[in-house]
């Protein structure tokens, strides 16, 4: 079974989905920290952008893993912590809009999620990635709020933003997201919306969660 969860920067994604994995035992997929560790990777490797073979070459080269604790594995070094960093946050957006980048992360994240009962959060997973999933999500809400979230997440970090810094960076991320032109954040016709503004985590989660098992038996004999 495959749960798409896509929604802007900072809708609460990421914690709903690995709370929701967690609930129903499904492995958890997080897309967006796949297209940070590229960006990474490009960045160490000095590669300009427009410089279209040696982006290719690259990602010949790349090999990207997740372990069972979801740390995420760059050619065999954990990224974890060092993807979430403000400089990737804001080149990340120009690396996901190459096309030869989506379609090697998208032939990985199907390879990793495909025969799998898992939960994928990203931009387009409910479009593209996996247009028959089960189940589609998509969350959205009120910029500030998000802005306050991460400001919140960064306050763990040594990289201190302001909230009005926060709110811009995050406008721009979304634009870059639902601008470009392949695969641009959409929110799919048959997702369901869940606006998080004002929702606890445990409420979003447990929403989710309820609509997938009162739909589980119906959805899959649809399959039979
Ligand atoms: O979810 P996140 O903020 O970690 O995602 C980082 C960026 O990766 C996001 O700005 C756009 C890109 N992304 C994407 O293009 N497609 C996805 N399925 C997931 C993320």
């Amino acid at each position: 079974m495959i749960i798409a969860i896509d929604g802007p920067s900072a809708s609460g994604k990421s914690t709903t989905a690995k709370a929701v994995s967690k609930r129903l035992g499904f492995i958890h997929l997080d897309t967006g920290a796949m297209y940070r560790a590229v960006t990474l990777g490009i960045s160490e490797s000095e590669i300009e952008l427009n410089d279209q073979s040696k982006v290719e070459l690259y990602l010949k080269s790349l090999k990207i893993e997740f372990d069972q604790n979801d740390q995420i594995m760059l050619n065999g070094k954990n990224v974890t912590d060092s993807i979430r960093t403000v400089k990737i946050s804001s080149n990340v957006s120009k690396v996901s809009a190459i096309l030869e980048v989506r379609e090697k992360m998208v032939q990985v994240q199907r390879n990793i999620a495909g025969g799998n009962n898992c939960v994928l959060e990203g931009r387009d997973i409910g479009t593209v990635v996996f247009p028959n999933a089960d189940f589609k999500f998509f969350l959205i809400a009120d910029i500030t709020i998000r802005a306050k979230r991460r400001f919140l997440d960064l306050q763990e970090s040594n990289e201190l933003l302001t909230l009005s810094e926060l709110i811009e960076s995050i406008r721009k991320r979304d634009e870059l997201d639902s601008k470009r032109d392949f695969s641009p954040l959409r929110q799919a016709k048959d997702a369901i919306v869940i606006d998080t503004s004002f929702l606890t985590i445990e409420q979003q989660v447990n929403r989710i969660v309820e609509i997938v098992k009162q739909n589980k038996k119906r959805k899959h004999k649809e399959y039979v």
